[in-house]
This record gives structure tokens, sequence and C-alpha cells, in this order.
């Protein structure tokens, strides 16, 4: 079969490797319908190199048909369409049984001291082969899959393997009081997703992204929208260039959009717009950042090329972290407020804005997403008649499997308008 595979940083391509099959009788194979390209299989693309082996298939938001179930299943059957959630769990012990899938004592990586198993997620989690494939080995297929119906297109359902209860789990983790505000820090499908659910629920929302077509397509679904510049004004007193504080050259020729500011100035204007204490919460949709400040991209450019035995510890204990979008989300959160991280984080030994925390009593909560645990409070919403969270309204691009390593490229790029990316095997 065809898959998507990790050769080096930087390097994927869609070769044919052996064919999914049933290992153990919990399994099922599928055959892929769609496939996504999500954020995190940037920061495998760019800088987790050192965890990954070449071959590896990535891929974690699958969707398909299933072709054939072990022995041992039960729930799921040879024809039915099923969605498949990025973790991995066992759906019964301790942790499973409080919703915590991603901590699962059944798949947790206890060499690696990690959670859950991951689909096309590095050794740190399982090296397990991912769904950017023809056909996917589906593990546990009872206490994991996603029965969906046939009628509705797979836009409609890829994105419960993901991003959806990832926006989701964001959100609720935000704990924002009813008629409150949030920020939204980073406007990829994550940051789409978080702010079309906040507006659901009548949250007002604050968002901020460097990309045009990411903050006009989050304008569209009601977010006041901010031009972040990373490179000037990101301390206190720093002037923004002036053809960017005239907004010109920029985005639209609207005088109410609000040009390119660093973070110091965007600060300023969302606490303007809060009542001068900041909004309820702030969301962090971006995690590590593969660009940006030069000593990182010099760090992460290191650990790209160095030999894996050098470069995994340096990656797990300095890390190669730029925390700006959560240093940002510190400062920008008001008092007594909570910061929800739904962005990927790694790195142990960054330093952390201690003092502000504590003394404005933040609340942060962080971690990857539970997915069978929204599952069936979003699933209603998903197919619901009215689209509203407008799910066929997030693909903008959808090609041939084969073009995937292209696609990575554009996506990482932000190139061509790409928001999100659809695989078609
Ligand atoms: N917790 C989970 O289970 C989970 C699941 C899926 C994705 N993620 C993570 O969520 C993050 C977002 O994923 P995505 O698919 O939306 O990716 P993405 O890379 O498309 O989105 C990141 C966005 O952040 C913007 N950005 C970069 N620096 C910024 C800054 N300093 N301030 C504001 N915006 C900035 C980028 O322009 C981009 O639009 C990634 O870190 C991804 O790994 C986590
Ligand atoms: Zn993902
Ligand atoms: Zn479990």
């Amino acid at each position: 079969m065809r898959a998507l595979t990790w050769h080096a940083t930087k390097d994927v391509r869609v070769i044919d490797v052996p064919d999914a099959r049933i290992l153990q009788p919990s399994d099922a194979v599928i055959r892929v319908t769609s496939a996504a390209i999500c954020g995190s299989d940037l920061h495998l693309y760019d800088v987790f190199g050192p965890f990954l082996h070449r071959g590896d298939i990535l891929g974690h938001e699958t969707m398909g048909v299933v072709e054939a179930v072990g022995a041992d299943v039960r729930r799921v059957a040879v024809g039915d369409r099923v969605v498949v959630p990025f973790v991995i769990s066992c759906g019964s012990c301790y942790m499973c049984a409080r919703g915590l899938t991603t901590q699962c004592e059944t798949t947790q990586n206890r060499e690696h001291g990690t959670g859950a198993a991951l689909y096309g997620y590095t050794e740190l989690y399982g090296q397990v082969p991912g769904g950017q494939a023809e056909y996917l080995r589906v593990r546990r297929v009872d206490a994991n899959a996603i029965v969906v119906g046939n009628e509705l297109p797979d836009e409609r359902y890829l994105f419960l393997s993901d991003i959806l209860p990832t926006a989701w789990q964001g959100f609720r983790y935000a704990n924002v009081p009813a008629g409150g505000s949030i920020a939204v820090l980073g406007l990829g499908p994550v940051g789409q997703l978080v702010t079309r659910i906040a507006r659901h629920h009548g949250v007002t929302v604050h968002a901020v992204d460097p990309v045009v077509e990411r903050r006009l397509m989050a304008e569209r679904y009601g977010a006041t929208v901010y031009d972040l510049d990373r490179e000037a004004g990101n301390e206190a007193g720093d002037e923004p260039d002036e053809h960017h504080a005239a907004g010109e050259g920029h985005d639209h020729d609207r005088d109410d959009v609000i040009g390119r500011r660093g973070r110091s100035e965007l600060a300023e204007l969302i606490r303007d717009a809060t009542d001068g204490r900041g909004p309820d919460a702030v969301i962090d949709a971006v995690g590590l950042e593969a660009h940006g400040s030069p000593g990182t991209a010099f760090a992460q450019a290191a650990v790209g090329v160095l030999p894996d035995a050098l470069a995994k510890p340096l990656m797990k204990r300095a890390g190669v972290d730029r925390l700006a979008a959560l240093h940002f989300a510190i400062d920008l959160v008001r008092r007594g407020g909570t910061v929800s991280v739904s962005g990927v984080y790694a790195g142990n030994v960054d330093p952390m804005p201690m003092m502000t925390i504590f003394d404005k009593q933040i609340t942060m909560r962080f971690g990857q997403c539970n997915v069978q645990h929204w599952v069936p409070e979003l699933l209603p919403l998903a197919e619901g008649p009215a689209d509203v969270l407008g799910l066929e309204d997030l693909v903008t691009h959808r090609v041939p499997l084969d073009r995937a390593p292209e696609m990575y490229e554009k996506f990482r790029d932000k190139e061509d308008g790409c928001i999100k990316v659809m695989l078609k095997p």
C-alpha cells in the first residue's frame, strides 16, 4: 500500500510499504477515505526528528471503512464507516474510567515516561504506524473507533479524530464564565475551531495570528482579529514599524482592522476591549513554534541535524521551545483567569514567569486531548443539519495522498491560503 513516511527532518515521502493487517484479535483494518495533516505533524516534520525513524508512517487524523476485523471485535463490523481517535486507549483502566484516555494505563509508554500511545507520533508515543496511508491498522478498535452514518461528507466527521475534541477540550478547560471573553492565540485549524466553539457558547473572542487568511476566516465566525508582528515590538515600550502601525501593505484596506503590532501593544488593545482587565481565559493554540526567534530557529535546526544520541537529550532536557505564545497568554489573561494550552509543548527547563503566574492567580491547564471522552457530546454537533461549527468550511486543500509531501511544505509555510489539508488516498 502507499503511505506517507518520514525520512529525515523536512523530508517525507509517499512510498510503497507492506499492507496494514490484523495482528491482534482486537484490531481492525480500515481503507482510509480521508486523512488530514495536523499542526502536530509539522512538529514531527521540523523538530522531533530525533524521535522518529526512517520509514515511520505519519498521520493521526484518519477515517475510513472497515475492511477486516480481528476475532475479538464485537462493536464494529466490516463495512462500517469509522473515525479513528488519535489517542489509543483501553477504555477500561483507572484513567480511561475517569475520561483521561491520554493517560491510559494500558497503553502508556512507560519506557519513555509518556502517556497513551498515539498514531503516527514518534517512539515517545509507541511508534504506531499512522493513517496518512491507503490502509490503517486500528488498534483496540472496540474501545476507540467512532462509528458514524453514511449520509454526510467526511468533512463532518474527520475532525472528531483530533482537532474538534482538542478545540472543545481547550474551551472546556478554559472555564469561561457565561457571557465572558477569551483570547485565542493561533488561528490554525485548532484555533479556528476554538473560535467557533466559543462563539457557539456566546463567548466574545479576541483572536491573534500573523497570517491574514486565517484571521479572515476567524473573523467570518465572529472573532475580533489581531495581526501579530513576531519580530518587532514584543517588549513593553517597543514601537512597531511605521508602515506596520499604519496598517499599510497588509491584508485589507479597511480602517477597522487591527494592524500588525507587537505583543505588548496587542495586550493593551485586548485589555482595552475587556474593561481593562484582559480576557477571562486565553487559549494557546500555537504550541512550540517551529519558526520564530533566531535563537530558537538555531536550536531547532541543530536538533534537526545532530546525531540522535546528542539531539534526544538536548530536546528532552534543554528543550527547544519557543514559549512566546505561552508567555503572551500569561501576560494577557485577566487576574484570576485561566490559560488553557492546546498547543503542544516539549522541553523541561524553559523558564516560566512564576512570579506572574503566582501573583495573578492564574489557573493553567494543559494536555493532549482525551478524544474519546468528548465524542458523545460532540457527535450531535458534528452531524446536526445546521453544521453550526462550519465543519464543511475548514478544509482549504483536498489532494491525493501522493501530493502529501508538497502539502506538508505548503501547510507549514502557510502558502496558497493553506489552512487545512485533507488527503484522499
Ligand atoms: N493537545 C492536543 O491534543 C493537540 C491536538 C492537535 C493539535 N495540537 C497542537 O495545537 C497547535 C495548533 O495546531 P494547528 O493544527 O492549528 O497548527 P498550525 O501550525 O496550523 O497553527 C498554529 C498557528 O499559530 C500561529 N502562530 C505562530 N506563532 C504565533 C504567536 N506567537 N501568536 C499567535 N499565533 C501564532 C501560526 O500562524 C498558525 O496559524 C499545535 O501546536 C499542535 O501540535 C494539540
Ligand atoms: Zn493532531
Ligand atoms: Zn485505559
